[in-house]
């Protein structure tokens, strides 16, 4: 089931990132580690651009909105996640805003720490609910016609496939920039290659 492995694989590397981003803070906190201002700003661009426009949208045409069709077990727990992914943008804002102010003034670190262990907090409630209250509903009520448009419309759109072919006009490559900033962080999360560059 394409739609399944897709999805988790999108859940884990937004852990992958979110992880990275903690233990980064963590060292930063603790004096073992120079702040790299570009790199924060590009994993925090990247939450924004990848799990919170790409992924979310996926889950609702492909897998919700189609369970809803079929059975009213899922209504209170997707009626909690739509809420959540409606919430996207004022939710990346608070990150963007946190990110952006540390990077101007060394005081706005608590701050951003503060915001970035919410949002991490946050998103280990929305996957571990996805993960273990929805799911198994999809898979029990799913038909084989749902299978079908979920496993095409989630290998249509499969950014982090690292398949060109799948990729849309001049987006970003979201496969690549994903290795980028793992390999960026510090051990022993990445290789610590020095200061973030984009592109
Ligand atoms: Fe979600
Ligand atoms: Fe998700």
């Amino acid at each position: 089931m394409d739609a399944m492995r897709i999805l988790m694989d999108e859940h884990q590397s937004l852990a992958a990132i979110i992880h990275a981003i903690r233990h980064m803070i963590g060292e930063i906190g603790a004096g073992r580690l120079q702040p790299d201002h570009k790199l924060l700003e590009a994993m925090v661009h990247y939450l924004d651009a990848y799990p919170e426009k790409r992924h979310h949208p996926k889950e609702d045409e492909f897998l919700f909105g189609p369970l809803r069709a079929r059975t009213h077990d899922a209504d209170a727990v997707l009626d909690k996640l739509d809420a959540e992914h409606a919430d996207a943008e004022a939710r990346i804002a608070v990150l963007e805003a946190a990110v952006k102010a540390y990077a101007q003034d060394p005081k706005g670190f608590e701050a951003f720490k503060t915001a970035f262990e919410d949002y991490a907090a946050f998103y280990r409630t929305h996957m571990m609910t996805e993960e273990r209250e929805v799911l198994p509903l999809i898979r029990k009520h799913f038909t084989a016609e749902d299978w079908e448009k979920a496993n095409a419309g989630f290998i249509a759109d499969d950014p982090l496939g690292g398949t060109r072919a799948t990729a849309r006009a001049g987006e970003e490559d979201f496969a690549q920039i994903f290795s980028k900033l793992v390999a960026a962080a510090p051990a022993p999360i990445g290789l610590g290659a020095g200061p973030y560059k984009a592109g």
